[in-house]
């Protein structure tokens, strides 16, 4: 089997993966597919053949390294070489038009000038970094000086090149674009969630964010993410400085000069293979930028994909330079917003919804609407103040609203169509599933049901318990939460563990495959780190940040509860209201039970102590290292973890204070720099020899 591929091996998998290249980008980049599905399919199994008897064939930029690799435990966060800044808002023309005055002010001699007007997606930004014109890295925004490494999830959109279409990259590139889900897609994913008894994402990009920071990249892979590219830095352009552009002769691409105006940066972009959004317009002037405006306000209710606004730039660079950066903003630049979309339609009923902590809301059901390109069916009424302040009644003409990322909001109730006998909504008096007193504190706008035991509460306190990022059950979703619940199954979350096969094989569409799966995850579950059991609790204010921080102050739940709120707000970014939720959280009997109990069933209610004491005497206390290139068997986030449980810190670019450089396969530029500074090289080989892991 596995002998060395003959020249005509050789041959045949550079050109399956040559035409396999430009089929897909003519299908995900131009949007017009050029080869049948069917011979497509076939190629792409052909090369997925070769490449298996002939693995040392297999290059990174082969389609068929977009099929995502297996879940990474973390993400690594990364420090921006440029931030990302984020856009000043005009929320109409005359906003517009005083942000035009304004840039004026500060370059008066400007006179006429270009606008580039772009739509503003509604997705999530991401930078991409290409080396040798390679895709390296891909990294989500964050709060714009820092994002999260999710290369391998950015591996698997289509639309983003894994090779750049030049025979003469600049060394490093920086691409930064918005990733966004097709509405269609993001139904889909709706329907599908619906059916797993899964929250549904509120929003395409919600449900883009979400999808982005998947562990799992298969999962992604099979999401459909696209993605229009909108800025380059690149050594041939606007990102280093002049001499040392200079001196590289070969960061001139071929096919383009350095772009010296967003226009042109565009078609560079276009040229190196990415999706650009055709709808784009070189404007000569803020009237230009006006009808642009004006055209798309409606014509972009049409698109496959949600946009939010118009983004303006000023067209030359020269110009951008001059003007320079706010605190946050370009000054350059301007979001020009749309106005949140409103819609009538008719309230069918009024419905009470009680949350994990009892707080019960108001819920509008509405006869179904399009709007900003979803179905609408349902939209909050917020609270008691609220409703009556709306004056609502049943069979009301409402207007909904949907702006960017709120859930819908019924905003106005049109009283003058309301017929004589209609009758009006209230707040009810008893909990709408258990049926205790409700209570409104006077000066709160929440009102609650304070029944512990009741099934909402209940139902709430085990969905958030199994959640990804608190206990992580797999397959614990609303749907199975709410028949244990009903069933009089679990009343607590301490109840999950003792279930047995026999409590939920019977369950409706259970049976004793699935049932065993679960039992599976529920047991897996008790070896979550303590952090992770403080934010599952559902303490008012204690969120996973904060739960993680509590926790490194307070290494298990008994020092946390002997804890006086005082000596818990002395812990940084821990205020007052937090610790006082916390300490009133230890002091109920039944909230100790409970503690006991879990206690009893094995999970996991202090630090691991080999685990903090082996990253605190761990062999790498001290050290900084850099990872690069590809590992033979670690991927980034093992290797990380790795690292940090020694005691060692891992951060993203070499620099006098790197200790350590982890070099894999196809290291690049930061190898270089490494070697140039003297920093010790490490194999992955090496580096597990060093935390004794070999
Ligand atoms: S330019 C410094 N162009 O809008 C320049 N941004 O509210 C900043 N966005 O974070 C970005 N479409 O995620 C630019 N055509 C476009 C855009 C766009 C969507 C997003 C981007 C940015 C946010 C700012």
């Amino acid at each position: 089997m596995n002998q060395a591929a003959d020249n005509t091996t050789t041959a045949r998998v550079q050109s399956l993966r040559a035409q396999l290249q430009a089929a897909s980008y003519a299908y995900y980049v131009l949007d017009a597919p050029d080869l049948p599905d069917e011979v497509y399919d076939r190629l792409y199994r052909e090369l997925q053949d070769l490449e298996a008897a002939h693995p040392e064939l297999v290059t990174p930029d082969s389609p068929t390294q977009r099929v995502g690799e297996k879940p990474a435990t973390q993400f690594t966060s990364v420090r921006h070489n440029i931030p990302l800044y984020s856009l000043e808002n005009a929320f109409d023309l005359a906003e517009f038009r005083a942000w035009e005055e304004r840039w004026r002010r500060q370059a008066p001699d400007a006179g006429e000038v270009e606008y580039v007007a772009e739509l503003k997606i509604d997705g999530n930004a991401l930078a991409l970094t290409y080396e040798n014109g390679l895709l390296v890295r891909g990294v989500t925004r964050g709060d714009g000086i820092a994002g999260e490494d999710i290369t391998p999830n950015v591996r698997t959109i289509r639309s983003i090149p894994l090779r750049l279409n030049t025979d003469n990259p600049p060394p490093v590139v920086e691409v930064r674009g918005e990733a966004f889900l097709p509405l269609d897609v993001f139904e889909q994913i709706n329907v599908e969630r619906a059916e797993r008894g899964e929250a549904l994402f509120a929003n395409p990009r919600n449900a883009a964010a979400g999808t982005l920071r998947q562990l799992d990249s298969r999962i992604v892979a099979a999401r459909k993410l696209d993605f229009f590219a909108y800025t380059v830095y690149s050594g041939a352009g606007n990102w280093e400085s002049e001499g040392e552009r200079e001196e590289d002769p070969k960061s001139k691409t071929q096919n383009l000069k350095s772009p010296t105006s967003q226009w042109e940066a565009l078609e560079f972009l276009k040229s190196l293979g990415f999706r650009v959004n055709p709808n784009r317009q070189l404007c000569q002037s803020a009237d230009d930028v006006q009808a642009y405006y004006d055209n798309w306000a409606t014509r972009r209710l049409q698109l496959s994909y949600l946009t939010d606004g118009v983004v303006v730039k000023l067209n030359d660079f020269a110009l951008q330079q001059q003007l320079g950066f706010t605190q946050k903003f370009p000054r350059w630049a301007v979001a020009l917003k749309y106005p949140a979309e409103e819609v009538p339609t008719i309230l069918e009923a009024v419905s009470f919804q009680v949350g994990r902590t009892g707080a019960v809301t108001p819920v509008a059901e509405l006869r179904p609407v399009q709007l900003a390109g979803t179905t609408v069916a349902r939209a909050t009424l917020h609270n008691a103040d609220r409703l009556a302040e709306l004056d609502i009644h049943q069979g009301d003409t409402v207007i909904v609203r949907k702006a960017g990322e709120i859930i819908p909001e019924v905003v106005r109730v049109l009283a003058e169509l309301r017929s004589d006998d209609a009758v009006k909504a209230a707040m009810p008096t008893c909990c709408p599933q258990c049926n205790s007193a409700l209570v409104k504190p006077d000066d709160e706008a929440v009102t609650r049901c304070i029944n512990i035991s009741c099934p909402a509460i209940v139902q709430g306190a085990i969905i958030h318990w199994a959640r990804r990022d608190a206990l992580d059950i797999e397959g614990l979703g609303e749907k199975w939460v709410k028949q244990l619940v009903e069933q009089g199954l679990v009343h607590s979350v301490a109840d999950l563990y003792s279930l047995t096969e026999e409590d939920l094989a019977p369950l409706d569409r259970m049976g004793k495959r699935l049932a065993e799966k679960l039992l599976g995850a529920i047991a897996a579950s008790k070896t979550r780190p303590w952090a992770s059991v403080l934010y599952a609790l559902g303490i008012r204010h204690v969120g996973a940040v904060n739960a993680k921080t509590l926790a490194q102050h307070f290494p298990s739940a008994a020092a946390l509860a002997a804890a006086s709120p005082h000596e818990v707000e002395t812990v940084h970014s821990i205020g007052p209201e937090i610790a006082q939720a916390v300490s009133q959280w230890f002091q109920v009997p039944a909230n100790q039970t409970l503690i006991d109990r879990l206690r009893q069933s094995g999970l996991q209610l202090a630090a691991d102590e080999d685990q903090t004491q082996a990253a605190e005497a761990g062999a790498l206390v001290g050290k900084t290292f850099v990872l690069t290139g590809t590992l033979p068997t670690l991927t980034r986030p093992e290797a990380t973890e790795l690292i940090e449980a020694a005691g060692g810190k891992v951060t993203s670019s070499v620099s006098k204070a790197t200790d350590y450089l982890v070099a894999g396969e196809k290291a690049g530029s930061k190898l270089v720099k490494a070697e140039g500074l003297g920093i010790a090289v490490l194999s992955e080989a090496d580096l597990l020899a060093l935390i004794g892991q070999d």
